[in-house]
């Protein structure tokens, strides 16, 4: 039964119930990744609201969660985020999105709307790719962007398939893949989401809420630098083929060459060395570079300069470089007549993200999307620092609200 609480409670609500679950203790903030004990816990808790709420749920043949309002069928309005953080993340990326849209189904419910569509919420599975690398998982099944043979075989730290953690999660993994038949039933995909930055702060101290209109291209990539594993006292410095050098060019290289690219950005926030001991030189080191910038074809460049830098540097060391592309999502404008209707009925600033959404591999797929962004008073996220204004938020479970309610085309009840 929903409760009928003020709107600011049921927030609370059901924000509380999430405060809990995936908390990391080691990096702080949350660390919840596809499939694993906290999402399969987030899972669950979506599953009872959306029950209570009495609507009808199913699980995609790619995990990914939808609740329906109304049978499924054509001209759905369909709006979600995902549950799952990177590691260490804040609280808001994903599940903001999430709870605004059970919330704005109860707004709807308590204008006495009547929807002429099917309305659904729909969370999708690993959209940072925190686990298995490959962000956005769920959506690029879903539209046929990623390889259900390649995305079976993708592992996790522990050396844990895509396919055994799907599999205990009650997904089987044989049938992962494009579902042609679900995709072309959306209508228009709404994304709510913290802003990732401080546009909104900073345009307009009014403006609680921002409608997305554009997602750089970003992609990442695997650099593995090979060297020869040695005793870290007792090899002279001539001997030496430490992959650690030129694994460190790469970080400032990243850093360096940007500066000649505005608007780009380029981060290593993931370096790892093998066998991993303080007195080893290591034998090899994977570094992680996450690249973004205004075209897909700008950020293989810039990754080509960087890569060149490493390779030099490889070279002199007598090291070996092997560079593997893990993801790439070319720019992609969000629906720009959603984009324009939303801003109307809203009120509210147009801004692009430098951030990936599964929004957006919506968008690529030809499906009418759009975001709405909820203003994050430092821009602080993918951190525990995260944040939203309560006020905020519950502003964006209105304009999501509103927002819906303008593409149902409902009939007060
Ligand atoms: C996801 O939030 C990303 O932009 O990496
Ligand atoms: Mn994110
Ligand atoms: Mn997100």
């Amino acid at each position: 039964m929903i409760r009928t609480n003020p709107a600011g409670s049921r927030f609370g609500g059901l924000w509380s119930d999430l405060a809990g679950i995936g908390r990391d203790g080691r990096r702080g903030g949350y660390s919840r990744h596809g499939f694993d004990d906290a999402d399969l816990q987030l899972r669950e808790w979506f599953t009872e609201q959306a029950q209570r709420r009495g609507l009808d749920v199913e699980v995609d043949r790619n995990g990914n969660i939808w609740a329906w309002w109304g049978a499924p069928g054509p001209g759905a309005v369909v709006t979600g985020s995902h549950l799952d953080s990177v590691p260490g993340g804040g609280a808001f990326d994903g599940p903001l999105g999430v709870v605004s849209a059970l919330l704005a189904i109860d707004e709807l419910k308590v204008r006495g709307i009547r929807p002429a569509v099917p309305v659904a919420v729909v969370c999708f599975v690993e959209e940072e790719g925190g686990r298995f690398g490959l962000p956005c998982l769920g959506s690029r099944l879903l539209t046929g962007a990623a390889d259900p043979h390649v995305v079976r075989r993708l592992h996790d730290a522990d050396a844990v398939s895509m396919a055994d953690a799907a599999r205990r999660a009650g997904v089987q993994p044989e049938y992962l893949g494009a579902d042609r038949d679900r995709l072309a039933l959306i209508g228009a995909f709404l994304e709510l989401h913290v802003e990732q930055g401080r546009l909104l702060h900073a345009g307009d101290p009014a403006a609680a809420i921002g409608v997305g209109s554009k997602i750089v291209a970003h992609g990442r990539w695997r650099i593995t630098v090979t060297g020869e594993g040695n005793h870290a006292g007792t090899t002279a410095v001539p001997d030496r083929h430490d992959p650690m050098i030129p694994a460190a060019s790469a970080v400032l290289a990243a850093r360096r060459i940007i500066a000649g690219h505005p608007g780009a950005v380029a981060t290593v926030g993931r370096l790892q060395p093998n066998p991993g001991g303080t007195n080893v030189i290591a034998s090899s080191v994977d570094v992680w570079l996450d690249v973004r910038c205004g075209s897909a074809g700008d950020t293989a460049a810039l990754v080509d300069e960087i890569v060149a830098d490493v390779r030099i540097q490889a070279r002199v060391e007598g090291c070996g470089v092997v560079v593997h592309r893990e993801s790439m999502s070319d720019q992609v404008a969000l629906d720009p007549a959603l984009e324009v209707e939303l801003a109307e009925l809203l009120g509210a600033p147009v801004i692009g993200t430098g951030a990936g959404h599964d929004a957006g591999v919506l968008a690529a797929a030809g499906v009418p999307a759009a975001m709405l962004f909820v203003r994050n008073p430092t821009g602080v996220s993918h951190a525990p620092g995260e944040h939203a204004e309560t006020a905020d938020c519950l502003a964006g479970v209105q304009a999501l609200a509103d927002a819906v309610e303008g593409l149902v085309d409902g009939v007060p009840g």
